[in-house]
């Protein structure tokens, strides 16, 4: 478990980088880099640099942080995240938001690539995450509690905070972006899922499916930072289609959406 000063030397460290002082905070999902490459007058810092991080090897992620300017805000932006399926524990996966909080972030947009279970969605859509659903039985709270941190019980009546979901509504409206709004079910991969598995996610309510995104929202949350999660519906999950699924699909569509994402994002950050 991470201590509160392996958190300060992360930030040390930063620091030492940089004397921005990021406001919002950005994790980048599949195909999604290109984002950081956006930031003005930018400080690029490999995770395995930097104190206590560990080193993502996921296939089209790079593994940096990228401290810049968007507009008017200073942002810190994770090009590449770590998984769960990595083998990387829960604390390993969530050190980079605590790293955030201490650094001053507020707000934190989390992004993803994932399967749509809804079949009114369909591949190349974007969803507003509302809320989760946590089917992996593990959770990164889990271990005793830092009360310098956050509290023990945390209530999460309200994850996906509901003033910064009506920005980013607003905002697709204004760019006529067809914005989905969904419950996300988390999944830990790396294997995608059985048919049998979509139909039970399904009726479970979720209306989108993926290995990312829930840990690092509960600990954002837990850290009083507010938190808004936007998805990348990159295929129809499995079994929902007659074909297989693989990897090349989320690519391929994650790249084909990209810049109708990047604006969203984009104008997003410029109203927080
Ligand atoms: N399931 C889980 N994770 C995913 C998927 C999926 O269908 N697509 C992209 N990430």
């Amino acid at each position: 478990m991470h201590q509160t000063s392996d958190i300060q030397q992360a930030v040390n460290f930063i620091q030492q980088h940089t004397d921005k002082k990021p406001t919002i905070g950005i994790i980048l999902g599949s195909g999604l880099g290109p984002f950081a490459d956006t930031l003005e007058d930018a400080v690029h810092i490999p995770y395995d640099t930097i104190p206590h991080f560990a080193k993502s090897a996921a296939v089209g992620h790079a593994n940096e942080l990228v401290i810049g300017k968007s507009g008017d805000k200073t942002v810190i932006a994770m090009k590449g995240r770590f998984h769960y399926y990595e083998g990387f524990t829960l604390d390993q996966v969530t050190f980079p938001v605590r790293v955030m909080k201490m650094l001053g972030v507020e707000k934190l947009i989390i992004t993803n690539a994932c399967g749509a279970v809804n079949t009114s969605f369909k591949p190349g859509d974007l969803m507003l995450i509302t809320d989760h659903i946590n089917l992996t039985a593990n959770n990164p709270l889990i271990g005793p509690n830092n009360p310098e941190l956050g509290v023990r019980f945390l209530d999460v009546s309200e994850v996906y905070n509901k003033q910064l979901r009506t920005i980013v509504s607003d905002v697709a409206n204004e760019l006529n972006i067809t914005l989905q709004q969904g419950v996300y079910a988390w999944w830990t991969g790396p294997t995608y899922e059985t048919p049998a598995e979509v139909r039970m996610i399904r009726v479970l309510g979720a209306d989108a499916v993926g290995m990312s995104t829930v840990p690092e929202a509960i600990i954002a949350h837990h850290s009083g930072i507010k938190t808004i999660g936007i998805s990348c519906l990159t295929n129809m999950a499995c079994g929902i289609l007659d074909q297989p699924l693989g990897h090349e699909e989320v690519i391929e569509t994650a790249e084909r959406v990209k810049s109708t994402f990047l604006q969203l994002i984009t104008k997003t950050i410029a109203r927080f």
